[in-house]
């Protein structure tokens, strides 16, 4: 199977890559990526010469190349995507190009060509819980410009089901950490201050809630709706780890053996979503995923990662590194 992976160079794009390759037999890959906020060549330069990946600079709202790059391929898994909340606080206009324009283009093409599509998708769309938690029929009911913008492509991803048939599934997972994660991220972040010695922002009181899920597991969830999933269903990929900020950075702090003096609690973001929560029944009963890492684990080989690749500092830059960077 030849797939189309869409902002390879990101995240999770990234180790979505890395895992297909490296655990799978006969699969090939290519890469089509911008270089946008998020996007780190380093990221793959150990497949770079792998024969089975080839990586395509470029912009999935290209029709024409991604036209071609489709034609080439069996099915396109859509991670590329602006994905910084913070960002679309200062600027949507980026996140509405790459995250609606960008679907949708893949969507009008594979739709034509006849070949499926994932569409990575999110537990933000479904906004804040107070209590309980969100299935596959909740809802969307987002409250952030990223999180409206990835609630937009779903629609229209639902739309071209139920209009054209098109071959469609959308997988929406919790907050992702790992290595290889963009450094304004909270986990990433909190690695390189507390590596630094300089103080870690707080947004509000921390009383924040996410559900903390290590990137390799939702990497195969993604698999498995890629391979056992049917055309019109959504599937969630939840890690049921819900904890708050606060205790998040106090256990980086604790695994590195750093004074919880380095937290320093700054002006909340607005609309900051007080907790994102969803279960995954669903994927479970029907393909049998479940979580394999422990978060603890998680977070020291994530912590280890960053240690280990010091370049990675050579990319902060005064702005990425800001306490409160959803103001200009
Ligand atoms: N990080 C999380 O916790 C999380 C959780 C759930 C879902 N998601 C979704 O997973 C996907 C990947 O997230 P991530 O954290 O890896 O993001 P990221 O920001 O690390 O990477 C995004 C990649 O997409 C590329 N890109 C953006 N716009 C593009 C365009 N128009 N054309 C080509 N490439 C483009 C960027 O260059 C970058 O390499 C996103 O769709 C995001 O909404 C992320």
């Amino acid at each position: 199977m030849k797939i189309l992976v869409t902002g390879g160079l990101g995240f999770i794009g990234s180790n979505f890559i890395l895992k297909i390759l490296n655990e799978y037999d006969n699969f090939e890959v290519v890469n089509v990526d911008a270089e946008l906020t998020g996007s780190n060549k380093e990221n793959l330069s150990d497949i770079q010469n792998n024969q089975n990946y080839k990586f395509v600079r470029g912009n999935i709202t290209n029709s024409r190349l991604m036209e071609d790059l489709i034609s080439s391929c069996d099915c396109v898994v859509n991670f590329a995507a602006e994905s910084f909340v913070d960002r679309s606080i200062i600027d949507a206009n980026p996140f509405l190009v790459s995250n609606i324009r960008g679907a949708f283009t893949i969507l009008d093409i594979i739709t034509k060509q006849k070949k499926r599509m994932i569409q990575i998708s999110t537990d933000e769309v479904f906004g804040s819980l107070s209590n309980g938690t969100a299935t596959e029929e909740s809802k969307l009911n987002p409250s952030n410009p990223y999180a409206a913008t990835k609630a937009s492509a779903e629609l229209l991803v639902n739309s071209y089901f139920t209009t054209h048939g098109s071959d469609v599934i959308i997988t929406r997972c919790t907050n992702n950490y790992g290595p290889r994660q963009f450094v304004e991220k909270l986990i990433p972040k909190t690695i390189i201050l507390a590596h630094m010695n300089k103080k870690i922002p707080i947004y509000g009181k921390g009383k924040n809630v996410r559900d903390w899920m290590y990137v390799d597991d939702h990497c195969d969830g993604v698999i498995l709706s890629l391979l056992r999933g049917k055309a019109g269903e959504s599937y969630n990929i939840s890690a049921d780890n819900e904890i708050d900020n606060i205790t998040v950075v106090k256990k980086i702090l604790g695994i590195m053996n750093k004074t919880e003096d380095l937290m320093e609690f700054v002006e909340d973001r607005p609309g900051h979503d007080f907790r994102y929560s969803m279960n995954s029944n669903k994927i479970s009963e029907k393909f049998g995923w479940k979580r394999n890492s422990d978060f603890e684990e998680g977070l020291e080989k994530t912590i280890q990662w960053y240690l280990d690749n010091p370049k990675i500092l050579s990319r902060l830059s005064a702005s990425t590194l800001k306490s409160t960077p959803w103001k200009n």
